[in-house]
């Protein structure tokens, strides 16, 4: 067992006890109403016991009207009594390791049984966002941030990426000509300023704030390109965000890529894309680069480390050594195997993530989700879809 991938590592006032991340995955089984179920519930005690350094529990909405998944969580004032029960659940198991709360709004990615808005331009099928209204949603990170604090999170994850409204309004094709696009001011208003207020609100200094961001997302125009009308990628301008979140005290950043429902290769390769997870690893090493560079107060997670499956600990390890990232993160692989991190310490066999895709599928076709491989549940699961 090599004793780096074991390294604690500070972070604000804590210390992550190890550098294994697990990113947020969606599991799609709260109950009615975003509260988390008896089975979200068990998968977090679960998790809990692999002893994961840091875990982000899956997208959480901050409204009850755009959302991504039919069974999907919700943070609000109504649920709150919910949200403390998964971290008691959770702590309780695991004293050491950090959680934190990733905010979103599903934006263009809601379903089309909820209120499915757009913002850079009016699209057929969906509701152009007034600029109060994208106003309102910030106060709901906000309120929401508090809730997470108030539930007994160690911290937040803005969620900026994967193509959710907070990755929409960061992209260079935002040219919304009101105080939410155009310039790099405005695309990262709702970043600046819901960070500024949530800060001056929240009753912990040692409160973790973070953001994951696709630093390309593959599209014309998204983050990551070189341009408004650019297919190319150029990454300078998401290294500004960097510098940004470093300015405003945010505590790390989460580097990953793609829009999983238009560029989902490049987000979770697959068996035969699995060469893009290299990307991953080159955009991690530039952004680490930068705070090393600039003496950045901020904490660097890596993504799609799943996509190496046995390979994964060569590769932190690799990582890690060279100082490319401080902390690795993986997704499929805590739906395959939560006990991952515990199972390595103790040098016992770890089951790992095939890349098949069954999981995706399952959260696609807006079912309870997770690996149907290893899990006899969603192996029954899987058998349901046509
Ligand atoms: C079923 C499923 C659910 C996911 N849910 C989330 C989520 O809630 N938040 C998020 O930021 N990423 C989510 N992702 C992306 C993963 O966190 C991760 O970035 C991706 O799977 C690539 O990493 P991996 O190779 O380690 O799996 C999800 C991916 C899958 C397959
Ligand atoms: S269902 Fe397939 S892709 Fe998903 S976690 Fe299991 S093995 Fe990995």
């Amino acid at each position: 067992m090599n004793t780096i991938l074991f390294q604690p590592l500070k972070i604000k006032n804590r210390i992550i006890p190890n550098r294994f991340v697990a990113q947020g995955m969606e599991g799609n089984d709260g109950e009615a109403g975003g509260i988390p179920s008896e089975r979200t519930l068990n998968r977090y005690r679960e998790l809990a016991r692999g002893n994961w350094g840091a875990l982000v529990v899956e997208a959480i909405s901050v409204t009850d009207t755009s959302i991504a998944r039919v069974n999907g969580l919700i943070l609000n004032k109504k649920n709150l009594e919910g949200f403390k029960r998964l971290i008691d659940v959770y702590k309780k198991e695991n004293k050491e390791g950090l959680i934190l709360f990733q905010l979103t709004h599903s934006g263009e990615q809601s379903g089309s049984f909820s209120d499915r808005t757009c913002l850079c331009k009016p699209k057929d099928g969906y509701r152009y966002l007034s600029t109060d209204e994208i106003e309102r949603i910030k106060d709901n990170f906000v309120a929401a941030g508090l809730l997470a604090e108030e539930a007994g999170a160690d911290g937040i994850d803005f969620k900026l990426c994967h193509g959710y409204l907070g990755a929409e309004l960061l992209r260079p094709c935002n040219i919304r000509s009101d105080k939410w696009g155009g310039s790099f001011e405005n695309r990262t208003r709702l970043m600046r300023e819901g960070t500024g207020e949530l800060k001056a609100l929240l009753k912990s200094k040692d409160f973790i704030i973070g953001s994951r961001l696709s630093f390309f997302e593959g599209i014309r125009g998204g983050c990551g390109a070189a341009g408004p009308d650019e297919i190319l990628e150029d990454i300078g301008e998401m290294l500004d965000v960097v510098r940004l979140m470093n300015t405003l005290g945010m505590d790390y950043v989460n580097v990953s890529a793609g829009i999983p429902a238009l560029t989902g290769a490049i987000t979770r390769p697959t068996e035969p894309s699995k060469y893009l997870a290299l990307h991953h690893l080159r955009y991690t090493r530039t952004v680490k680069d930068l705070v090393q560079k600039e003496k950045l107060n901020l904490k660097v997670i890596g993504s799609a480390y799943s996509s190496h499956r046995e390979g994964s600990l060569a590769v932190m390890e690799e990582m890690l050594t060279k100082e490319y990232t401080d902390l690795c993160g993986f997704g499929r692989q805590i739906f395959a195997d939560p006990l991952t991190p515990k199972k390595i310490q103790n040098g016992e066999k770890v089951n790992w993530c095939l890349l098949c895709s069954g999981c995706t599928r399952l959260m696609i076709a807006q079912h309870n989700d997770g690996c149907i491989v290893y899990n006899d549940y969603y192996k029954e699961e899987i058998k349901h879809l046509k």
